[in-house]
């Protein structure tokens, strides 16, 4: 399965300071925002991914990212001149994708949680469909909202609806079987001008293929893209990485523990950080 990360868009929600620096390198605490959607599809098995982003902020993520090797993925990128939609993700990554199935999260978005690496892993073997995660949150009308039968299935999905039908949200991370480029495609723009990623989750649900996941309580999921997002985001992983002494989004233990990267890698990764950072990961290795 290849992997999409999209880290473009304008920003404007955090004005003045996306003016200068785009909001998926900003620090969430101790890491830039964009490690949490890799490290979230590495952990659901991805090593080859595409991240797009604007034209002017592509060299400051290669900058970070460079080509992954470090890590032992694959980062190609791809600009965005324009946020014409999420669905764009799969017209501007259609030859990256080929005829494989493809993960797509959004560059602000924060998932932490006992059991989900594991939940994203079987996904990723199954790949039929689509399969979109939805979260209870108390105010959902910013969000898509995903409406659920008396069996739990999805039956209906809108895009920030003024009266949602009800209180689950669909969060940033959706896993596609190759239909999705064709079903992209077919999207016309919605009345913002975008296409939405809701029209292609639609276009599964109309074809019987959407498998909705409710993810459990005990499951974080943060959205930084406001100023108070932000923030919470940063005190949530400040909170779990002083309490249990692990970090949340770290890429190198993510890499490390699933064998894309060995004791020695680490190590070297380790002496580029001369902060507390560098020393955690000297410890996992021992
Ligand atoms: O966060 C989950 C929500 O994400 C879902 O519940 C919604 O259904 C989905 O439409 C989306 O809503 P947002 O209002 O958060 O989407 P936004 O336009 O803010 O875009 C999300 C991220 O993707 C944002 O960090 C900017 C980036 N982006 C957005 C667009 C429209 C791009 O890179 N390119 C784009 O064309």
């Amino acid at each position: 399965m290849k992997g999409i990360i999209l880290a473009g868009g304008r920003g404007s929600r955090l004005y003045p300071i996306t003016r200068g620096i785009s909001k998926q390198l900003f620090p969430v605490y101790d890491k830039p925002m964009i490690y949490h959607p890799i490290t979230t599809l590495m952990l659901a098995g991805v090593t080859d991914f595409l991240i797009i982003s604007t034209p002017q902020a592509l060299p400051t993520f290669r900058e970070l990212l460079g080509d992954g090797g470090q890590w032992g993925v694959s980062f190609q990128y791809a600009a965005q001149g324009e946020p014409r939609g999420l669905a764009d993700a799969f017209l501007i990554g259609e030859e990256f994708i080929g005829g494989d199935p493809v993960a797509l999260a959004l560059g602000d978005n924060i998932f932490h949680g006992a059991g989900l690496g594991e939940q994203l892993e079987d996904i990723n073997r199954g790949n039929q469909g689509a399969t979109i995660f939805g979260y209870t949150v108390a105010d959902p009308s910013s969000f898509g909202v995903v409406e659920q039968g008396p069996d739990g299935k999805a039956i209906s999905i809108e895009e920030k609806p003024k009266n949602p039908k009800s209180n689950l949200a669909v969060t940033g991370l959706y896993f596609y079987d190759n239909q999705v480029v064709e079903i992209a495609k077919s999207v016309e723009p919605s009345k913002r001008g975008e296409i939405e990623i809701t029209a292609v989750n639609n276009a599964y649900l109309q074809r019987g293929q959407l498998d909705l996941k409710v993810l459990p309580r005990g499951t974080a999921w943060l959205d930084a893209g406001t100023f108070d997002g932000l923030l919470q985001a940063a005190e949530y992983v400040h909170a779990v990485e002083k309490r249990t002494g692990t970090k949340i989004a770290c890429p190198e233990e993510v890499a490390w523990h699933i064998g894309l990267i060995d004791d020695a890698q680490v190590r070297a990764l380790a002496a580029d950080h001369r902060n507390e950072y560098g020393d955690y990961l000297l410890r996992l290795v021992g």
